[in-house]
C-alpha cells in the first residue's frame, strides 16, 4: 500500500462570472444560489469537512462579498432565533458554523482559467496534497464523494480525479481521460485531454469536478502555458504529473449534477427537493400533475 499524506486542505475555485445565470447573478455570487434551502457552496463545504478537511481555500474575484458574510457568525440573526426559542433554525445556523481561521480567501484578479485559480493558492497550499473541488458539480451519494477519493488516494498515492462516462457528444464539455489500465472503479490515466470534440476524445470518461492532488500540480502551473480556450487549463497541470507522481481517474459512486446549467440546477433542484421528508409528497402531487397536463408556469 502506497505512503500518503493526510489530505486536510481543499481549494474551492469561485471566481467565475456565473453568466449562465444572468440577471440573478448580477448581484449574488452563483455559490449562493440554493438547492431548496442550502447554498451550493454549503454542499461542497460538508462534503470537504467529511472527507477531513480542515482548512478551506476560497478563490475569489470582485462581487463575491455575499459569500464571505455567508460563513461568518450571524450574531443578531442568532440572538433574535435564540430569543423566540427557535432551536431547529439555530441548530441549521450552527451546522454551517466554521471555526475561526479555517476559510482563507483569496483574489483571482484575473479569469485566466482553472489551473489559474487554483495556482492562486499556492502559498497557502504548500507542499502538501491537496483536494480541489468545483461547486458547480454537485453530487448526492451515501458516501460523500470526496469521502470515496481520499480512500481510494490512501490506496493509490498521485493524483485522483473524479471521473464519468459521459454521452460521447458531451466530451467538449470536459477534461477526458485516456485510460491505461481500467481497474473498475479505479482507471490509470496515460493522457488527458481539456475538452476534446467527439472525435478527438480518447474516451468517454470525463473528469468531473473534485481531484486529489500532488503539490507538483501546482509546479506545473508555474509556467502559465495556455491550453483549451486560451486558458490555463487544471488539466494540462495534472496530465504532466502522469509520467511522474501518476494520475487516476475514480469512477465515484453518486448522482452529479452539473449546477454550472440550467437544466443541470432544476434536476439536481427537484432531486433535492424530493429527496427532504417535509417536502416529498406535496411536491411529488405537485410534479405528477404538471407532467400529467404537460402545464408550465405562464
Ligand atoms: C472544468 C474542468 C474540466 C472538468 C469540468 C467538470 O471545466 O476544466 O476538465 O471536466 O470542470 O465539471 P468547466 O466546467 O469549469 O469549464
Amino acid at each position: 500500500m502506497a505512503m500518503s499524506r493526510k489530505v486536510t486542505k481543499a481549494v474551492f475555485p469561485v471566481a467565475g462570472l456565473g453568466t449562465r445565470f444572468l440577471p440573478a447573478t448580477k448581484s449574488i455570487p452563483k455559490e449562493i444560489m440554493s438547492l431548496v434551502d442550502r447554498p451550493l457552496i454549503q454542499y461542497a463545504i460538508d462534503e470537504a469537512r467529511a472527507a477531513g478537511i480542515e482548512e478551506f481555500i476560497f478563490v475569489t474575484s470582485r462581487g463575491k462579498g455575499a459569500l464571505e458574510d455567508y460563513f461568518d457568525s450571524a450574531p443578531v440573526l442568532e440572538a433574535t432565533l435564540k430569543a423566540k426559542n427557535k432551536t431547529d433554525l439555530l441548530n441549521v445556523l450552527q451546522d454551517t458554523d466554521m471555526d475561526s481561521g479555517a476559510i482563507a480567501y483569496i483574489r483571482q484578479r484575473e479569469a485566466l482559467g482553472l489551473g489559474h485559480a487554483v495556482w492562486c493558492a499556492r502559498r497557502l497550499l504548500g507542499n502538501e496534497p491537496f483536494a480541489v473541488i468545483l461547486p458547480d458539480d454537485v453530487i448526492a451519494g451515501k458516501k460523500p464523494c470526496l469521502q470515496q477519493m481520499v480512500e481510494a488516494y490512501e490506496n493509490t498515492g498521485g493524483n485522483v480525479v473524479a471521473a464519468m462516462e459521459v454521452p460521447k457528444e458531451m466530451t467538449s464539455s470536459y477534461g477526458v481521460l485516456d485510460i491505461q489500465e481500467d481497474m473498475g472503479a479505479l482507471v490509470s490515466v496515460k493522457g488527458m485531454v481539456e475538452k476534446p470534440k467527439a472525435e478527438d476524445a480518447p474516451s468517454n470518461l470525463a473528469v468531473i469536478g473534485r481531484y486529489i492532488l500532488t503539490p507538483d500540480v501546482l509546479k506545473n502551473l508555474d509556467d502559465h502555458s495556455k491550453g483549451a480556450g486560451g486558458e490555463i487549463q487544471l488539466t494540462d497541470a495534472i496530465a504532466k504529473e502522469i509520467d511522474r507522481s501518476g494520475v487516476y481517474g475514480f469512477r465515484f459512486e453518486g448522482q452529479r449534477y452539473d449546477c454550472g446549467s440550467k437544466s443541470g440546477y432544476l434536476q439536481a433542484t427537484v432531486a433535492f427537493g424530493l429527496a427532504r421528508d417535509e417536502l416529498r409528497d406535496e411536491f411529488l402531487s405537485f410534479l405528477n400533475d404538471i407532467v400529467a397536463l404537460g402545464k408550465a408556469a405562464e
